[in-house]
Protein backbone atom coordinates (compact mmCIF):
# COMPACT_ATOMS: atom_id res chain seq x y z
CA UNK A 1 0.00 0.00 0.00
CA UNK A 2 1.24 3.37 -0.88
CA UNK A 3 0.40 5.86 1.93
CA UNK A 4 0.60 9.65 2.65
CA UNK A 5 1.05 10.85 5.72
CA UNK A 6 0.22 14.82 6.16
CA UNK A 7 1.13 16.80 8.64
CA UNK A 8 5.21 17.64 10.44
CA UNK A 9 5.05 17.13 13.92
CA UNK A 10 5.75 14.92 16.74
CA UNK A 11 2.33 13.41 16.72
CA UNK A 12 2.92 12.58 12.98
CA UNK A 13 6.73 11.26 13.32
CA UNK A 14 5.27 8.88 15.90
CA UNK A 15 2.75 7.65 13.46
CA UNK A 16 5.32 7.27 10.98
CA UNK A 17 7.64 5.16 13.09
CA UNK A 18 5.11 2.95 13.52
CA UNK A 19 3.23 2.93 10.28
CA UNK A 20 6.72 2.21 8.67
CA UNK A 21 6.42 -1.12 10.77
CA UNK A 22 3.77 -2.56 8.45
CA UNK A 23 4.35 -5.46 6.22
CA UNK A 24 1.78 -3.84 4.25
CA UNK A 25 3.54 -0.52 3.65
CA UNK A 26 4.74 0.02 -0.12
CA UNK A 27 5.85 3.63 -1.18
CA UNK A 28 5.77 6.03 1.78
CA UNK A 29 5.17 9.98 1.48
CA UNK A 30 4.69 12.77 3.91
CA UNK A 31 3.61 16.85 3.51
CA UNK A 32 5.30 18.08 4.69
CA UNK A 33 7.05 16.00 7.27
CA UNK A 34 10.06 16.52 8.75
CA UNK A 35 13.71 15.72 9.39
CA UNK A 36 13.04 12.80 11.52
CA UNK A 37 10.02 11.51 9.50
CA UNK A 38 12.23 11.41 6.63
CA UNK A 39 14.09 8.70 8.14
CA UNK A 40 10.89 6.45 6.79
CA UNK A 41 8.80 8.68 4.19
CA UNK A 42 9.84 10.88 1.17
CA UNK A 43 9.14 14.16 2.39
CA UNK A 44 7.05 16.57 0.02
CA UNK A 45 7.65 20.67 1.59
CA UNK A 46 6.32 22.85 -1.29
CA UNK A 47 2.80 21.61 -1.02
CA UNK A 48 0.08 23.30 2.04
CA UNK A 49 -1.30 21.00 4.05
CA UNK A 50 -4.42 23.32 3.73
CA UNK A 51 -4.44 23.27 0.24
CA UNK A 52 -6.92 20.44 -0.75
CA UNK A 53 -6.74 20.48 -4.21
CA UNK A 54 -3.00 20.02 -4.68
CA UNK A 55 -2.82 17.49 -2.22
CA UNK A 56 -5.24 15.41 -3.99
CA UNK A 57 -3.83 15.99 -7.51
CA UNK A 58 -0.32 14.72 -5.36
CA UNK A 59 -2.15 11.57 -4.53
CA UNK A 60 -3.53 10.84 -7.67
CA UNK A 61 -0.47 11.07 -9.41
CA UNK A 62 1.23 8.88 -6.70
CA UNK A 63 -1.18 6.22 -6.87
CA UNK A 64 -1.61 6.75 -3.05
CA UNK A 65 -4.03 3.72 -1.52
CA UNK A 66 -4.44 5.76 1.89
CA UNK A 67 -3.85 9.13 3.47
CA UNK A 68 -3.11 9.53 6.79
CA UNK A 69 -3.76 13.33 8.30
CA UNK A 70 -2.13 14.43 11.34
CA UNK A 71 -3.79 17.58 12.50
CA UNK A 72 -7.14 19.29 12.92
CA UNK A 73 -6.49 22.27 10.07
CA UNK A 74 -6.96 20.00 6.63
CA UNK A 75 -9.71 17.58 8.57
CA UNK A 76 -11.94 20.80 9.71
CA UNK A 77 -10.56 22.33 5.60
CA UNK A 78 -12.50 19.49 4.35
CA UNK A 79 -9.27 17.62 3.29
CA UNK A 80 -10.69 13.70 3.16
CA UNK A 81 -13.93 15.11 1.96
CA UNK A 82 -11.88 15.88 -1.34
CA UNK A 83 -9.74 13.36 -1.13
CA UNK A 84 -13.05 10.80 -1.29
CA UNK A 85 -14.35 12.82 -3.89
CA UNK A 86 -11.46 11.66 -6.09
CA UNK A 87 -11.82 8.34 -5.00
CA UNK A 88 -8.34 8.01 -2.86
CA UNK A 89 -9.04 6.41 0.62
CA UNK A 90 -8.17 8.57 4.02
CA UNK A 91 -7.64 7.68 7.67
CA UNK A 92 -9.37 11.12 9.19
CA UNK A 93 -12.71 12.44 9.75
CA UNK A 94 -15.02 14.45 7.24
CA UNK A 95 -15.03 18.40 7.72
CA UNK A 96 -18.86 17.62 8.95
CA UNK A 97 -17.45 15.71 11.97
CA UNK A 98 -13.81 17.41 12.54
CA UNK A 99 -16.53 20.35 13.85
CA UNK A 100 -16.24 18.01 17.63
CA UNK A 101 -12.76 19.92 17.68
CA UNK A 102 -13.16 23.00 15.07
CA UNK A 103 -16.33 24.50 17.44
CA UNK A 104 -16.46 23.76 20.72
CA UNK A 105 -20.42 25.00 20.47
CA UNK A 106 -20.88 22.38 18.08
CA UNK A 107 -18.92 19.86 20.68
CA UNK A 108 -20.64 20.98 23.99
CA UNK A 109 -24.40 21.15 22.29
CA UNK A 110 -23.71 17.87 20.93
CA UNK A 111 -22.95 16.51 24.15
CA UNK A 112 -26.10 18.39 25.69
CA UNK A 113 -28.72 17.15 23.26
CA UNK A 114 -27.53 13.49 23.83
CA UNK A 115 -27.07 13.50 27.33
CA UNK A 116 -22.97 13.16 27.35
CA UNK A 117 -21.35 14.08 30.65
CA UNK A 118 -19.36 17.57 30.69
CA UNK A 119 -19.37 20.65 32.66
CA UNK A 120 -22.13 22.74 32.07
CA UNK A 121 -22.00 25.76 29.81
CA UNK A 122 -22.68 28.77 28.10
CA UNK A 123 -22.43 31.19 25.04
CA UNK A 124 -21.83 34.55 24.17
CA UNK A 125 -21.87 36.68 21.66
CA UNK A 126 -20.65 39.75 23.14
CA UNK A 127 -17.90 40.12 25.95
CA UNK A 128 -20.37 42.49 27.98
CA UNK A 129 -23.18 39.39 28.08
CA UNK A 130 -19.73 37.06 29.20
CA UNK A 131 -18.80 39.15 31.79
CA UNK A 132 -22.10 39.84 33.25
CA UNK A 133 -22.61 36.04 33.57
CA UNK A 134 -19.00 35.55 35.22
CA UNK A 135 -20.03 37.93 37.66
CA UNK A 136 -23.16 35.88 38.62
CA UNK A 137 -21.56 32.80 38.52
CA UNK A 138 -18.22 33.82 40.42
CA UNK A 139 -14.91 31.75 39.89
CA UNK A 140 -13.09 29.42 39.36
CA UNK A 141 -14.37 29.49 35.73
CA UNK A 142 -12.92 29.04 32.49
CA UNK A 143 -13.26 30.94 29.30
CA UNK A 144 -12.81 29.76 25.89
CA UNK A 145 -12.87 31.28 22.04
CA UNK A 146 -14.95 28.88 19.86
CA UNK A 147 -12.81 27.67 16.99
CA UNK A 148 -9.24 26.07 16.86
CA UNK A 149 -6.89 28.18 18.68
CA UNK A 150 -3.87 25.49 18.94
CA UNK A 151 -4.54 24.58 22.39
CA UNK A 152 -4.23 28.04 23.66
CA UNK A 153 -7.67 29.13 23.48
CA UNK A 154 -8.53 28.16 26.77
CA UNK A 155 -8.46 30.34 30.06
CA UNK A 156 -9.10 28.52 33.21
CA UNK A 157 -9.43 31.28 35.67
CA UNK A 158 -9.20 31.55 39.43
CA UNK A 159 -9.84 35.47 39.80
CA UNK A 160 -12.90 37.40 38.45
CA UNK A 161 -10.07 39.94 37.81
CA UNK A 162 -8.45 36.77 35.52
CA UNK A 163 -11.76 35.82 33.98
CA UNK A 164 -12.62 39.57 32.91
CA UNK A 165 -9.89 40.21 31.47
CA UNK A 166 -9.53 36.24 29.43
CA UNK A 167 -13.13 37.47 27.88
CA UNK A 168 -10.95 40.68 26.33
CA UNK A 169 -8.35 38.10 25.20
CA UNK A 170 -10.48 35.83 22.93
CA UNK A 171 -10.37 38.85 20.77
CA UNK A 172 -6.91 38.33 19.70
CA UNK A 173 -8.10 34.33 18.41
CA UNK A 174 -9.95 36.16 15.49
CA UNK A 175 -12.66 34.35 13.80
CA UNK A 176 -12.13 31.42 17.06
CA UNK A 177 -12.89 34.35 19.31
CA UNK A 178 -15.83 36.14 18.27
CA UNK A 179 -18.33 33.49 20.15
CA UNK A 180 -16.92 32.87 23.60
CA UNK A 181 -18.12 29.99 25.46
CA UNK A 182 -18.11 30.49 29.22
CA UNK A 183 -17.45 27.23 31.31
CA UNK A 184 -18.36 25.51 34.78
CA UNK A 185 -14.58 24.46 36.39
CA UNK A 186 -14.00 20.80 36.95
CA UNK A 187 -12.19 20.01 39.33
CA UNK A 188 -9.94 16.43 38.89
CA UNK A 189 -7.63 14.31 37.16
CA UNK A 190 -7.71 14.57 33.53
CA UNK A 191 -6.69 12.14 30.83
CA UNK A 192 -6.55 11.16 27.16
CA UNK A 193 -8.57 8.58 25.78
CA UNK A 194 -7.87 8.22 22.17
CA UNK A 195 -10.24 5.64 19.78
CA UNK A 196 -10.06 4.99 16.55
CA UNK A 197 -13.63 3.96 15.00
CA UNK A 198 -14.98 3.14 11.69
CA UNK A 199 -18.06 4.97 12.11
CA UNK A 200 -19.67 2.27 14.19
CA UNK A 201 -17.44 0.74 16.30
CA UNK A 202 -14.77 1.75 18.43
CA UNK A 203 -11.47 0.52 19.43
CA UNK A 204 -10.26 2.75 22.23
CA UNK A 205 -6.32 2.66 22.69
CA UNK A 206 -4.99 2.63 26.28
CA UNK A 207 -5.31 5.66 28.43
CA UNK A 208 -2.64 8.50 28.33
CA UNK A 209 -1.80 11.20 30.49
CA UNK A 210 -0.98 15.16 29.04
CA UNK A 211 0.38 17.88 30.31
CA UNK A 212 -0.87 20.93 28.98
CA UNK A 213 0.82 23.51 31.01
CA UNK A 214 3.86 24.83 30.31
CA UNK A 215 5.42 24.89 34.04
CA UNK A 216 5.85 22.23 36.45
CA UNK A 217 3.51 21.68 39.46
CA UNK A 218 0.73 22.48 36.22
CA UNK A 219 1.49 25.76 36.60
CA UNK A 220 1.89 28.72 33.91
CA UNK A 221 0.06 29.03 30.65
CA UNK A 222 -1.92 25.90 28.52
CA UNK A 223 0.25 24.70 26.14
CA UNK A 224 0.12 22.12 23.40
CA UNK A 225 0.93 19.61 25.53
CA UNK A 226 4.55 18.97 27.48
CA UNK A 227 4.75 15.92 27.72
CA UNK A 228 2.51 12.29 28.55
CA UNK A 229 3.07 8.99 29.32
CA UNK A 230 0.92 5.79 29.19
CA UNK A 231 -1.37 3.63 30.50
CA UNK A 232 -2.34 6.35 32.73
CA UNK A 233 -3.66 4.54 36.41
CA UNK A 234 -6.37 7.31 36.70
CA UNK A 235 -8.21 5.50 33.94
CA UNK A 236 -8.52 2.24 35.54
CA UNK A 237 -11.10 -0.51 34.51
CA UNK A 238 -13.84 0.94 35.36
CA UNK A 239 -13.41 4.07 34.34
CA UNK A 240 -12.33 2.85 30.94
CA UNK A 241 -15.69 1.26 30.73
CA UNK A 242 -17.18 4.45 31.74
CA UNK A 243 -15.42 5.94 28.52
CA UNK A 244 -16.19 3.72 26.44
CA UNK A 245 -20.12 3.27 26.95
CA UNK A 246 -21.24 6.41 28.26
CA UNK A 247 -18.56 8.92 25.77
CA UNK A 248 -17.39 7.27 22.74
CA UNK A 249 -20.01 5.11 21.46
CA UNK A 250 -22.81 7.89 22.50
CA UNK A 251 -20.66 10.48 21.04
CA UNK A 252 -19.87 8.15 17.87
CA UNK A 253 -24.03 7.52 17.65
CA UNK A 254 -24.81 11.01 18.27
CA UNK A 255 -22.81 12.00 15.41
CA UNK A 256 -24.65 9.14 13.16
CA UNK A 257 -27.95 10.02 14.81
CA UNK A 258 -27.24 14.42 13.26
CA UNK A 259 -26.16 12.35 9.40
CA UNK A 260 -22.49 12.66 9.94
CA UNK A 261 -20.69 9.64 9.93
CA UNK A 262 -17.16 9.64 12.02
CA UNK A 263 -14.29 7.93 10.58
CA UNK A 264 -11.04 7.88 12.03
CA UNK A 265 -9.27 8.73 15.09
CA UNK A 266 -11.59 10.56 18.12
CA UNK A 267 -9.80 12.03 20.86
CA UNK A 268 -11.78 12.39 24.43
CA UNK A 269 -9.70 15.26 26.96
CA UNK A 270 -11.40 13.70 30.16
CA UNK A 271 -11.58 14.85 33.46
CA UNK A 272 -12.54 12.33 36.31
CA UNK A 273 -14.16 13.71 38.79
CA UNK A 274 -15.02 11.73 42.28
CA UNK A 275 -14.93 8.23 39.70
CA UNK A 276 -17.15 9.69 36.77
CA UNK A 277 -15.33 10.19 33.46
CA UNK A 278 -16.22 14.05 31.88
CA UNK A 279 -15.68 15.38 28.45
CA UNK A 280 -13.29 18.67 28.53
CA UNK A 281 -12.94 18.65 25.14
CA UNK A 282 -12.77 16.81 21.80
CA UNK A 283 -10.36 16.57 19.70
CA UNK A 284 -10.90 15.53 15.74
CA UNK A 285 -7.37 13.27 15.31
CA UNK A 286 -4.52 11.90 17.72
CA UNK A 287 -3.02 13.51 20.29
CA UNK A 288 0.46 15.31 20.64
CA UNK A 289 2.27 14.38 22.90
CA UNK A 290 -0.43 11.41 23.60
CA UNK A 291 0.30 9.58 20.21
CA UNK A 292 4.18 9.42 21.15
CA UNK A 293 3.22 7.31 24.22
CA UNK A 294 0.43 5.27 23.02
CA UNK A 295 2.01 4.18 19.84
CA UNK A 296 5.10 2.31 21.42
CA UNK A 297 3.21 0.30 23.33
CA UNK A 298 0.66 -0.95 20.53
CA UNK A 299 2.25 -4.38 18.96
CA UNK A 300 -1.04 -4.10 16.61
CA UNK A 301 -0.71 -3.25 12.94
CA UNK A 302 -1.78 0.75 12.78
CA UNK A 303 -1.36 0.51 8.66
CA UNK A 304 -3.83 -2.30 8.53
CA UNK A 305 -6.48 -0.75 11.55
CA UNK A 306 -6.31 2.25 9.49
CA UNK A 307 -7.22 1.22 6.02
CA UNK A 308 -10.03 -1.03 8.11
CA UNK A 309 -11.30 2.37 9.75
CA UNK A 310 -11.35 4.38 6.70
CA UNK A 311 -13.24 1.15 4.59
CA UNK A 312 -16.14 2.12 7.12
CA UNK A 313 -15.25 -1.56 8.26
CA UNK A 314 -13.14 -2.57 11.21
CA UNK A 315 -15.21 -5.87 11.38
CA UNK A 316 -14.19 -8.03 14.64
CA UNK A 317 -10.19 -6.11 14.71
CA UNK A 318 -8.84 -6.09 18.46
CA UNK A 319 -6.40 -4.31 19.67
CA UNK A 320 -2.95 -6.01 20.81
CA UNK A 321 -0.45 -4.08 23.75
CA UNK A 322 3.06 -4.40 25.09
CA UNK A 323 3.29 -4.80 28.82
CA UNK A 324 5.29 -1.52 30.46
CA UNK A 325 4.95 1.79 29.97
CA UNK A 326 5.74 5.17 28.08
CA UNK A 327 7.00 8.06 28.93
CA UNK A 328 7.19 11.64 26.59
CA UNK A 329 9.14 14.47 27.36
CA UNK A 330 8.83 17.38 25.48
CA UNK A 331 11.74 19.78 25.18
CA UNK A 332 10.40 22.92 23.95
CA UNK A 333 12.17 26.62 22.82
CA UNK A 334 11.74 29.08 25.68
CA UNK A 335 8.98 31.54 25.84
CA UNK A 336 6.79 28.57 24.65
CA UNK A 337 3.66 29.07 24.42
CA UNK A 338 4.46 33.16 23.73
CA UNK A 339 7.30 34.17 20.96
CA UNK A 340 10.56 32.32 21.09
CA UNK A 341 13.19 31.91 19.03
CA UNK A 342 14.05 29.66 16.12
CA UNK A 343 17.25 28.40 14.15
CA UNK A 344 19.06 27.21 17.52
CA UNK A 345 21.70 24.27 16.99
CA UNK A 346 20.55 20.99 18.48
CA UNK A 347 22.84 18.85 20.11
CA UNK A 348 22.82 15.50 21.76
CA UNK A 349 20.22 13.70 19.56
CA UNK A 350 22.42 10.66 18.63
CA UNK A 351 23.50 10.50 22.51
CA UNK A 352 20.13 10.20 23.92
CA UNK A 353 19.24 7.51 21.26
CA UNK A 354 22.07 5.52 21.66
CA UNK A 355 20.51 5.64 25.82
CA UNK A 356 17.64 4.10 23.92
CA UNK A 357 15.09 7.02 23.45
CA UNK A 358 13.11 7.26 20.64
CA UNK A 359 13.73 11.11 19.55
CA UNK A 360 10.34 12.29 18.01
CA UNK A 361 10.71 15.82 16.01
CA UNK A 362 7.93 18.47 16.63
CA UNK A 363 9.60 21.42 15.60
CA UNK A 364 13.35 21.26 13.69
CA UNK A 365 14.76 21.60 10.43
CA UNK A 366 17.75 20.98 8.95
CA UNK A 367 20.06 23.62 8.10
CA UNK A 368 22.91 22.18 5.62
CA UNK A 369 23.49 19.30 7.75
CA UNK A 370 22.74 20.94 10.67
CA UNK A 371 19.44 20.28 12.69
CA UNK A 372 17.95 23.32 14.28
CA UNK A 373 15.04 24.74 16.05
CA UNK A 374 12.27 25.53 14.20
CA UNK A 375 8.78 25.80 17.00
CA UNK A 376 7.46 25.79 19.87
CA UNK A 377 7.86 22.41 20.68
CA UNK A 378 11.05 20.78 19.43
CA UNK A 379 11.87 17.46 20.13
CA UNK A 380 9.47 15.03 22.17
CA UNK A 381 12.26 12.32 24.29
CA UNK A 382 9.94 9.12 24.36
CA UNK A 383 11.67 5.96 26.46
CA UNK A 384 9.36 2.93 27.19
CA UNK A 385 10.51 0.52 29.90
CA UNK A 386 8.69 -2.56 32.13
CA UNK A 387 7.50 0.12 34.87
CA UNK A 388 6.25 3.81 34.58
CA UNK A 389 9.48 5.01 37.12
CA UNK A 390 11.78 3.03 34.39
CA UNK A 391 10.57 4.88 32.11
CA UNK A 392 10.40 7.85 33.56
CA UNK A 393 14.17 7.95 34.67
CA UNK A 394 15.08 6.41 30.86
CA UNK A 395 13.52 9.62 29.23
CA UNK A 396 15.20 12.17 31.87
CA UNK A 397 18.44 10.33 31.27
CA UNK A 398 17.86 11.10 27.40
CA UNK A 399 16.86 14.61 27.77
CA UNK A 400 19.63 15.53 30.10
CA UNK A 401 22.41 14.84 26.69
CA UNK A 402 20.37 16.92 24.59
CA UNK A 403 20.97 20.66 24.32
CA UNK A 404 19.93 24.01 22.80
CA UNK A 405 19.84 27.42 23.96
CA UNK A 406 16.75 28.43 25.76
CA UNK A 407 15.61 24.90 25.82
CA UNK A 408 12.92 24.33 28.57
CA UNK A 409 11.28 21.02 29.86
CA UNK A 410 9.37 20.32 32.93
CA UNK A 411 11.00 18.00 35.33
CA UNK A 412 7.31 16.13 36.42
CA UNK A 413 6.06 14.67 33.64
CA UNK A 414 4.56 11.57 34.81
CA UNK A 415 4.68 11.87 39.05
CA UNK A 416 1.09 11.89 39.21
CA UNK A 417 1.49 8.46 37.60
CA UNK A 418 4.66 7.52 40.00
CA UNK A 419 3.46 9.18 43.17
CA UNK A 420 7.52 10.19 43.74
CA UNK A 421 9.19 13.07 42.12
CA UNK A 422 11.51 12.67 39.60
P1 LIG B 1 -9.39 22.42 26.02
O1 LIG B 1 -8.65 23.08 24.90
O2 LIG B 1 -10.85 22.64 26.00
O3 LIG B 1 -8.99 21.00 26.21
O4 LIG B 1 -8.82 23.08 27.36
C1 LIG B 1 -7.44 23.12 27.63
C2 LIG B 1 -7.20 22.77 29.07
O5 LIG B 1 -7.90 23.69 29.93
C3 LIG B 1 -7.72 21.40 29.48
O6 LIG B 1 -6.83 20.40 29.18
C4 LIG B 1 -7.89 21.60 30.97
O7 LIG B 1 -6.66 21.50 31.63
C5 LIG B 1 -8.37 23.00 31.08
N1 LIG B 1 -9.83 23.04 31.09
C6 LIG B 1 -10.66 23.21 30.04
N2 LIG B 1 -11.95 23.18 30.40
C7 LIG B 1 -11.96 22.98 31.73
C8 LIG B 1 -13.01 22.88 32.70
N3 LIG B 1 -14.30 23.01 32.37
N4 LIG B 1 -12.64 22.69 33.99
C9 LIG B 1 -11.34 22.62 34.34
N5 LIG B 1 -10.32 22.71 33.47
C10 LIG B 1 -10.62 22.91 32.18
N1 LIG C 1 -2.23 16.96 23.82
C1 LIG C 1 -3.36 17.74 23.51
C2 LIG C 1 -3.80 17.69 22.12
O1 LIG C 1 -3.35 16.89 21.32
O2 LIG C 1 -4.69 18.46 21.79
Amino acid sequence: MNVLLIGGGGREHALAWKIAQSPKLGKFFAVPGSPGIADFAACVENISITDNAALVAFAADNAIDLAVIGPEAPLVNGLVDALNDAGIKAFGCNKDAAQIEGSKIFAKRLMKKYGIPTADFEVFDTPDAAKDYIRTKGVPIVVKADGLAAGKGVIVAQTLEEALTAVDEMKTFGAAGSKIVVEEFMDGEEASVLALTDGDKILPLIAAQDHKRALDGDKGLNTGGMGAYAPAPVVDDKIAAQVEEKILKPTIAALKAEGIIYRGCLYAGLMIVDGVAKVVEFNCRFGDPETQVVLPLLESDLLELMTACAAGDLGDKKLSWRDGSAVCVIMASGGYPKAYKKNLPIDGVTKAKSLGAMIFHAGTKLVGNELVTNGGRVLGITATAPTLREAVDKAYRCVDVIHFDDVHFRRDIAVKGTGTRN
